[in-house]
């Protein structure tokens, strides 16, 4: 093999095992900036040598082209779905079944998994290597979606497998996130985790199935091992994510007491789950019990009570966000949910109105599903004398103008003095995560802004004792202890001030990612909206809203206020960790056509990476330029990369100059 060759499948190497660590085991042991600039160097090395490019690269995942439909391919063998148990008595019942057909007395075990809520998809490998996924389709003939199958980073793309059988799912809280994105750019928003992951893995573009990180649950492993549990335990070992909290039943108390185990905890999941599936652990047993037409007589789905319900639309109230957005919420008449009190849904936008054809009085079917906010899912029937929503015309808590942008599904109240917008800024910024204010809540807040004691959010630091102590539910001691919290949050640093601020696409994470890439916010309030790309998952759209809220007087104003008050808005920018060539090593030789020795040097450094003086198995790059010396032929006798000066400005990520 050649040295490239024995790099490129080096990094390969790497890189499989931070994503298994990742991915599957939930622990990684370097950062995202690292793992990146490992990708980024894999990704150079390849497109220097495009003869080398496998299959089952790590780079491959990132997505292929768009295709143009799905083609259909029949199953291996037909993916059956499970007969369901609604209650105990019908899993008891399942059990009696399956001890009369096994034989009075015969010694078996059962093994219950949670039953994930995504859509199921088989895997094949061919020669160790991914070759073809397939949805379940009708069950007898799937569509083919491998290039979106690649995308997801717990489906390992080489194993000793032949097939694997497993659920998509989409986890809640990107699924919260996802909407969120949607609805504000006026895209229909979907209805449950489930359909998200569906919806997501069913697109002609790999890149978008790339983007919404899906997660794969393995349950079935081809050929077949001699139990289930051992299947968990290969699919485990091969790098397959199995749910962590199968358990191993000797009987069917034990059953019913995991059932209801998890009846009780789904919510402390991070993804949906809406049963346990119960089998028989022994294949040679499953192969007596054998198969209906429909399912496998061994198995069966134990299903928790729906969490819909239907209810009726009292009204319709719209919100004022933060940034002005104005939110149908319905209230509802309220319901009982699987024993938790639903009586408000949001409606997210107009189209969202528009979308699900609601009106007043209608009644409707509402699901609430762990800790996502309640959804309406359809009209079930139309009130008699329903009546429709009327959006407002201007803002229903400061009178202001309404804009709804061209193009955009929401509407927003465009005064940015709205007390509304007030209300919820400031709570946005004292919250736990930001500027961590304890004690200051929803009933304070409304005092606060309702007296005309803070404007903006400045004017929380401004707050005096006396100012506390008269408010509703203000004891002296509660007062002072909120000063103080108050005062501690000056020394918040950067990326939390930035998440505050409520900048539209600006989250916790783009503010650590803006943070550490320019490492003062008067650098970000002055870049161009091409300079804030220049941060990692910053893209137009974002670099659109951060450039859009500097531009605002009102909001020049503020940090100006922020700053006489003590904020400090710089940040050690962390350039091992942060830069694109992060945990690499260079070493120059030679006249480089453009950079002096001193400035690539500097560049380098900046950009994360390390020069040291001399060259060692350890260095990564050596940098060539005119009459390199001998370090050029001790690099080609240790195999290190020899790359020139206009590819590292390319992993830089910038031209000469
Ligand atoms: S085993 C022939 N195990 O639930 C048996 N299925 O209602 C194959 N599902 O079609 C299925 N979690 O899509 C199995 N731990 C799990 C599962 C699971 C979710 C899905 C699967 C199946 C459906 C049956």
């Amino acid at each position: 093999m050649s040295s490239i060759s024995k790099q490129i499948e080096q990094l390969r190497e790497q890189l499989r095992r931070h994503e298994h660590l990742y991915y599957v085991l939930d622990a990684p042991e370097i950062t995202d900036a690292e793992y990146d600039s490992m990708m980024r160097e894999l990704k150079v090395l390849e497109d220097a040598h495009p003869e080398l490019i496998t299959e089952d690269s790590p780079t491959q995942r990132v997505g292929g082209k768009p295709r143009e439909g799905f083609v259909k391919v029949r199953h291996s063998s037909p993916m059956l779905s499970l007969d369901n148990a609604l209650n105990e008595a019908e899993l008891r019942d399942f059990d009696r079944r399956v001890r009369g057909l096994l034989g009075d007395g015969e010694e078996f075990r059962y093994v219950a998994e949670l039953k994930f809520d995504g859509l199921s998809l088989a895997v094949h490998y061919r020669d160790g290597k991914l070759a073809q996924a397939l949805t379940r389709g009708d069950g007898t003939t799937g569509e083919d979606v491998t290039e979106n199958a690649r995308t997801i980073r717990s489906i390992p793309l080489r194993t000793g497998a032949a097939e694997v059988r497993g659920e998509v799912v989409f986890t809640k809280k990107a699924f919260e996130k996802l909407n969120e994105d949607r609805a504000a750019e006026g895209l229909p928003v979907f209805a449950n985790p489930r359909n998200a992951a569906a919806g997501s893995l069913r697109v002609l573009d790999p890149a978008i199935t790339a983007s919404r990180r899906l997660e794969y649950f393995a349950y079935v492993l081809m050929p077949l091992p001699a139990t289930q549990t051992e299947t968990l335990r290969q699919l485990q070992e091969m790098g397959f994510r199995v749910g962590t909290q199968w358990h191993s039943c000797s009987d069917i108390e034990a059953l019913v007491a995991f059932c209801k185990e998890w009846e009780e905890k789904r919510d402390s999941l991070p993804y949906e789950i809406d049963g346990v599936v119960c089998k028989v652990d022994s294949v040679t047993q499953q192969q007596r019990l054998g198969w209906t037409a429909k399912a496998p007589r061994w198995a069966i789905a134990y299903k928790f009570p729906p969490r819909q319900e239907e209810t009726v639309i009292e009204s319709i109230e719209v919100q004022v966000g933060r940034t002005g957005v104005l939110t149908p919420v319905a209230h509802l008449r309220p319901v009982s949910i699987s024993g938790v009190m639903v009586s408000r849904a949001t409606l997210h936008n107009e189209d969202e109105i528009e979308r699900l054809g609601v009106r007043i009085g209608d009644t409707v079917l509402v699901e609430r599903a762990g800790d996502v906010i309640p959804k309406i899912v359809r009209v079930v029937r139309q009130g008699e004398h329903r009546h429709p929503v009327e959006m407002p015309k201007q803002c229903p808590v400061c009178g202001g103008e309404i804009v709804r942008a061209e193009g955009e599904a929401a509407s927003r109240c465009i005064n940015v003095n709205c007390p509304a917008r007030l209300k919820e800024s400031i709570l946005h910024w004292a919250a736990r995560g930001v500027m961590d204010i304890d004690g200051m809540g929803e009933a304070l807040v409304d005092q606060l802004v309702d007296r005309g004691l803070v404007k903006n959010v400045a004017d929380v630091y401004r707050l005096k004792f006396d100012d506390l102590v008269n408010l509703e539910r203000m004891g002296e001691k509660s007062a002072e202890k909120l000063l103080a919290n108050i005062a501690r949050s000056r020394n918040a640093p950067l990326p939390r001030i930035l998440n505050g601020l409520g900048i539209s696409f600006v989250g916790e994470r783009t503010a650590l990612l803006l943070a550490g890439t320019f490492g003062d916010l008067d650098k970000i309030a002055s870049s161009t909206e091409d300079e804030l790309q220049q941060a990692d998952e910053v893209g137009p759209k974002v670099a659109h809203s951060i450039h859009k809220f500097f531009a605002e007087p009102h909001n020049h104003k503020l940090i100006d206020a922020l700053r006489c008050e003590g904020f400090r808005f710089t940040h050690e920018i962390k350039k091992r960790e942060g830069g694109p060539l992060a945990g690499l090593t260079f070493v120059l030789t030679g006249t480089l056509p453009n950079l002096s020795r001193d400035d690539a040097k500097q560049r380098i450094e900046a950009a994360g990476g390390k020069v040291p003086a001399s060259l060692s198995k350890k260095t990564n790059y050596v940098v060539a330029g005119e009459e390199a010396g001998s370090k050029l032929d001790k690099a080609r006798e240790l195999g290190v990369a020899v790359i020139d000066e206009a590819r590292l400005l390319e992993m830089i990520g910038g031209v000469a100059g």
